[in-house]
């Protein structure tokens, strides 16, 4: 049941402070090490590991960017995110020198399972993080992570994603102890900062009264959208536009902001709606100029960013803030605030934001 809210994909919104809590804490130990112990992957196997493919559709491919970011800045491995659909088709490198990591909610999509069934062949290791006990992919896959996201209903993919990151922040740490590319005193310091993540997701939660009563009034008013970031942001941008697109039926492009210039800005015009995430540090100021760039050529502008960067609103129409975080977990939390806007546009909309037009929750077919 919808347990009193009116629809699921609302419903399991709510859920993802529990629902990333679990996958954290039940691969945590008494001492607070992450324990893999459903996968069986050695330093040995590790240290044979050349490469890394991660294969995904839709959101789990966009959850299989961020793991791509996450273990090559911890573990060092080279790794590359791919559409399930195009995998095989694009002549991978594929050997016993490679592991596969494929990212599932349903564990049944066609093109993922064709993905591991091909790469199995070639001698690839497989690991699927999914969150189906028993499913098709988690069954033939050598090593499986379950996210523990609990049952997913709604056409929308909401937990499955957040508890899918939680997966790769985890993967990619206990790589790199293994591996030894992090130093013992960094790995407890990210745990540590990973354990306080069921709590800010609650507190990133609270803008919904905000995101409902005034930014999604602004929005729906539309039929396209863009949606920018940089780094870390550009893969959530890719996120939150497919997650209006699927709903609310609003065209929804997501861009690198740097690469806006060399032809899509051409787009903008008066009141073309941009939603500019700018919540790492790092590539703050770079966005604020892209914030101002778009603006300066009429487009409103919706920022999401970290609390503790104010400046912002000089160069936003309104901003969404997400509380302060490490940059490199910040995805956690940014989406969040891209979903609740996604499901109240859909309202606004008259949308049925459960059953979207034209989808179906798995996709069975190639
Ligand atoms: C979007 C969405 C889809 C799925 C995709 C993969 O909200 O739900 O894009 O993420 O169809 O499905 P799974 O994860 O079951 O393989």
């Amino acid at each position: 049941s919808k347990g009193g809210y009116d629809h699921f994909m609302l419903k399991e919104i709510y859920e993802q402070p529990n629902g990333v809590k679990e996958t954290l804490i039940r691969r945590l130990n008494a001492d607070g090490e992450i324990q893999l112990d459903d996968i069986k992957m050695t330093k040995e196997d590790l240290d044979k590991i050349n490469r890394v493919y991660i294969v995904a559709c839709g959101t789990a491919y966009h959850a299989g960017l961020v793991g791509k970011f996450a273990i090559e800045k911890f573990a060092k491995i080279p790794v590359i995110t791919d559409i399930a659909s195009e995998f095989r088709y694009s002549n991978p490198f594929i050997d016993e020198n490679t592991l596969l990591i494929l990212v599932s909610q349903s564990g049944e999509t066609a093109d993922t399972l064709a993905a591991l069934r091909e790469a199995k062949s070639k001698g690839a290791r497989v690991l699927s993080v999914t969150n189906v006990v028993g499913s098709s992919i988690a069954r033939e896959s050598d090593d499986v992570f379950y996210t523990w996201a609990g049952p997913e209903v709604s056409v929308a993919s909401t937990k499955a994603y957040t508890t899918q990151l939680v997966s790769f922040y985890m993967i990619a740490l206990d790589f790199a102890i293994k591996k030894g590319t992090i130093t013992r005193e960094y790995y407890n310091e990210m745990i540590e900062k990973l354990k306080e993540m069921p709590e800010l997701v609650e507190k990133a939660l609270e803008q919904e009264t905000y995101i409902k009563d005034v930014v999604a009034k602004e929005l729906k008013k539309s039929n396209s959208a863009f949606y920018l970031g940089r780094g870390l942001d550009y893969n959530l941008a890719m996120e939150g536009a497919l997650k209006i697109k699927e709903i609310s039926y609003i065209h929804a492009e997501a861009f690198a902001a740097g690469e806006l210039k060399h032809g899509t800005i051409a787009l903008i015009e008066e009141g073309t709606p941009v939603v500019a995430i700018a919540t790492q540090d790092n590539l703050f100021e770079k966005m604020l100029s892209n914030m101002e760039e778009v603006r300066a050529r009429g487009a409103y502008v919706i920022a999401v960013a970290q609390e503790h960067n104010k400046e912002v609103e000089k160069a936003a129409d309104k901003v969404i803030y997400i509380p302060n975080v490490d940059d490199i977990l910040s995805s956690i939390l940014t989406v969040l605030p891209l979903q609740l806007l996604s499901y109240y546009v859909a309202i606004e909309r008259g949308c049925d934001v459960d059953k979207p037009r034209n989808l179906a929750k798995s996709v069975t077919v190639e």
